[in-house]
């Protein structure tokens, strides 16, 4: 891939030296959703899959951005002076953003630069590809600008802020984060209330991650997912009359139970109340990994995608369908939606002996019951950000 993608860039940019090969991958989040902006834990493992770039500083001040997955935008052309968020720079705006972030946090960037991409994550999965291409653009920038201060967490933070300020999407911390300091067969056990983490071995030598795509598309995700945002922040000032708490991921069940009445409203309640509990169980998840429990391990993330379907009401029936046709077959220990939801596909822990039969029948009968044909992938954990 290094050389391909080297050759590519001397094709499209023209010959010369100096070009630098860098990787980010996708991530695959196993228990802990719609917690990370709520000062929740989240166990997240970092893939195989992910966005690969070649790059190579300018003479001038101009950033010159190309997609081989984008080839109808042709070369993205901006001035280091002005890196307006444009609509017809389409994807291009996801490394304009990151440049913005960095200068803003008084990175130097001096120079203007070349950057070729290719990302072999398949599209509308919602494993991260947009978090995978602003990363690997914090990476560019770190390695051939000499940020040497800039750790790869600052590039976690950086394109977060790009997301949420630039881009205008108010995603939480996980999927940056997992993509910067990802590691081969390990999950992150990450509190995004003070970016304490650690790695949990994930040797799953019996059993394989199955991601499947639902294929449903999606609409006004955004505004769906800033709605919960906004909904549990409001039941956190409720709480907060009555309770000394930061966020909603410092109470357990039990206190939640106790303070609930505080909120108004039937709506707010729910969210809340997932926002908690789905902590809950990240935290008794990786102890039952620790314990070799894989078992109690998947029941966890059943009771996570029926919480995120009837408490916070991300699910849909396409994504209810997937899951409950992987729960009637024999060797799945847990099955659930993933990410930001409304569409998008489905994270599952399937036994080896079981996975053939889990994407004949769980296709078969998705079809039957949807007129859609799901797409199945038989996902390795990998290493966060590299230079290559
Ligand atoms: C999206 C966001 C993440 C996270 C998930 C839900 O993937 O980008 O920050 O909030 O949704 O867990």
């Amino acid at each position: 891939m290094r050389q391909q993608l080297v050759d590519k860039f001397l094709e499209i940019y023209g010959e010369g030296d100096g070009v630098g090969v860098y990787f980010a991958p996708g991530r695959v989040n196993l228990i802990g959703e719609h917690t990370d902006y709520n000062g929740g834990h989240v166990f997240p493992c970092a893939l195989t899959v992910g966005t690969y770039a070649a790059a190579r500083l300018r003479e001038d001040t101009e950033l010159h951005l190309y997609s081989l997955n984008y080839p109808e935008s042709g070369m993205i052309r901006c001035s280091l002076q002005d890196l307006a968020y444009r609509q017809k720079d389409g994807w291009g705006n996801y490394p304009k953003g990151v440049v913005q972030t960095f200068m803003s946090k008084n990175c130097r960037i001096g120079q203007g630069l070349d950057i070729l991409y290719y990302g072999d994550i398949p599209k509308g999965l919602g494993i991260g590809s947009s978090a995978s291409i602003e990363v690997v653009t914090g990476l560019i920038l770190k390695e051939l600008m000499g940020l040497e201060d800039i750790t790869m967490i600052d590039i976690a933070l950086f394109s977060q802020l790009a997301e949420n300020e630039y881009i205008g999407m108010s995603c939480g911390i996980m999927d940056p984060f997992t993509i910067a300091v990802g590691k081969k067969d390990h999950a992150i056990f990450l509190d995004t209330s003070d970016l304490t983490y650690m790695y949990a071995p994930l040797a799953l030598a019996h059993e394989k991650i199955i991601i499947t795509n639902s294929r449903k598309s999606r609409s006004a995700v955004d505004e769906r997912y800033h709605e919960r945002r906004i909904q549990c922040e409001q039941a956190l000032k409720e709480l907060q009359t009555v309770i000394a708490i930061r966020d909603l991921g410092e109470l357990t069940a039990e206190v939640f139970e106790k303070v609930q009445e505080m909120i108004g409203s039937p709506v707010r309640l729910r969210r809340a109340r997932h926002a908690v509990t789905e902590n809950q169980r990240t935290i008794q998840a990786v102890e039952a990994l620790k314990r070799g429990d894989i078992f109690e391990f998947g029941q966890l993330m059943n009771a996570s995608h029926l919480s995120l379907k009837e408490d916070y009401e991300v699910s849909c029936e396409e994504l209810d369908i997937l899951v409950e046709e992987a729960w009637d077959i024999d060797g799945v220990l847990g099955s659930r939606m993933m990410g930001a939801g409304f569409g998008g596909c489905t994270v599952s822990i399937v036994e080896n002996s079981a996975v053939n039969e889990f994407i004949r029948k769980v296709g078969e009968n998705y079809e039957q019951r949807t007129g859609l044909h799901a797409e199945f992938y038989v996902v390795e954990t990998g290493n966060g950000a590299s230079v290559l």
